[in-house]
């Protein structure tokens, strides 16, 4: 929504916050003091909870209570009761979500599954300018066939158009983590299974940022990470949805003994469960799976079309601050102009963007950048206000107009940009 530039000042921003139902849910985030986060999309912030819950799981779970709380703290069962609390967010039901492994370790098996599952069939497709893991890993998994399967790269709007009745499955990241851009998973979907492909979604840049609609859409197999929107901190497990239907009926190739059926029962050979927790593999890593369910309670007490106005507004803000206040600096839009069409970012492209980039994190204001020139911005709903937008802009205006970019110390590239 295109706002009145005449009217838009710092002061139009705070009367936004004011009105915003989830500015309270701000406090519930440790924000160091003076700095603007726009790079919620790669490292969620850390909820207050998330220490005091790291300690109990530290201190007591595993100090005082060692093995017992296998049993006596949940932590066996975790994957999938923090699975079910995260199964509303993406519109999946109860029993239909793990949290377990990484994003890539939970697309090679959900990718493996569908593989086997249509073994007349010899094409996944993947959006080419998806991000590389999703790629890499479709490539083992076709590698794995020993030539039955290959790999096809499509750009977005030529997806739709590549499926027909020899592709196996299509996996697409549903918001693109470099543009924002978010296909239409109902559409995708329903064109892959008319074709009997099946559709598997990447959540990534989605979950917790937006609802999502999984059962609604008919989607067969998700992945998604817990680490971005979902605040469940650095390397914090990822998450595996599976469609009722498939369960038990699929098979995975990391047969590993917590997806068996009876896993204390110690069987020679591997029997799978023939539920969600067939996607398992082994031990967890229980206090990094502890702290996912910090920032799920807290997603869990927000308003899912409330965040999603919220994300719009903002990326709608930012869009239209860069462009009137740094006119003319060579700046131009990387996402879909429409909100209805872009994620919770705003990517811009400049021949500079790296050392803008440098600059703008050394005068406070923390987002990305991805090669070759994008510059990319995170509006997390829920920490993010509206006088952070505009004070980010301020700050990029002065780096642009004072050339603040071209010194020598924002030139230098870092390992982790
Ligand atoms: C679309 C997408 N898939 C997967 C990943 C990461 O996967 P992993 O957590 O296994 O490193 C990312 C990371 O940013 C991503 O953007």
């Amino acid at each position: 929504m295109m706002r009145d530039a005449a009217n838009l000042d710092r002061a139009a921003c705070e009367a936004m916050d004011l009105a915003d139902p989830l500015a309270p849910l701000r406090d519930l985030f440790v924000l160091p003091g003076g700095l603007i986060y726009l790079d919620g999309n790669s490292l969620g912030a850390m909820p207050k909870d998330a220490a005091a819950r790291a300690e109990d799981v530290v201190r007591r779970e595993w100090g005082a209570d060692l093995i017992k709380s296998w049993n006596s703290a949940g932590w066996f069962d975790l994957p999938v009761r923090l699975g079910d609390k995260l199964a509303p967010l993406i519109g999946a039901g109860a029993g239909e979500v793990v949290v377990c492994d990484s994003t890539s370790q939970n697309l090679f098996k959900v990718l493996s599954a569908a593989v086997a599952m249509r073994p007349d069939r010899r094409v996944l497709i993947l959006e080419g300018s998806n991000f590389p893991t999703n790629n890499y890993i479709a490539e083992g998994v076709a590698a794995a066939t020993g030539g039955r399967v290959s790999v096809r790269l499509c750009e977005k709007d030529a997806i739709a158009d590549a499926i027909d009745e020899t592709t196996a499955a299509v996996a697409i990241t549903h918001v693109h983590y470099k543009t924002g851009h978010i296909h239409d998973m109902a559409a995708i979907t329903a064109r892959a299974q008319a074709m009997g492909a099946l559709a598997i979604w990447d959540l990534c840049h989605s979950a917790g940022a937006m609802p999502v609609d999984l059962n609604g859409a008919g989607a067969d197999f998700a992945v998604g990470c817990t680490y971005k929107y979902l605040n469940g901190g650095p390397g914090s497990p990822a998450f595996l949805f599976a469609a009722k239907r498939h369960q038990g009926v699929s098979q995975q190739p990391v047969t590993g003994w917590w997806g068996h059926a009876a896993p204390f029962a110690f069987e020679p050979g591997y029997r799978p469960q023939g539920d969600v927790r067939q996607f398992l593999i082994g031990t967890q890593p229980i206090v990094s799976m502890a702290l996912v369910e910090t920032g799920l309670d807290i997603h869990r007490s927000a308003d899912l079309a409330a965040i999603r106005a919220k994300s719009m507004a903002l990326t709608d803000l930012f869009i239209q601050l860069v462009e009137q206040r740094c006119a003319g600096h060579g700046f131009s839009l990387a996402s879909p102009r429409a909100a209805a069409d872009r994620g919770s970012q705003v990517s811009f492209a400049h021949t500079d963007g790296y050392p803008i980039m440098r600059a703008l994190i050394a005068a406070g204001v923390i987002g990305d950048f991805r090669a070759p020139d994008t510059v990319r911005f995170g509006f997390a709903p829920l920490y993010v206000r509206y006088a952070d937008v505009w004070d980010a802009v301020d700050r990029l205006v002065t780096i642009m107009d004072d050339a603040v970019w071209q010194s020598p110390e924002h030139q230098a590239r870092e390992a982790v940009t």
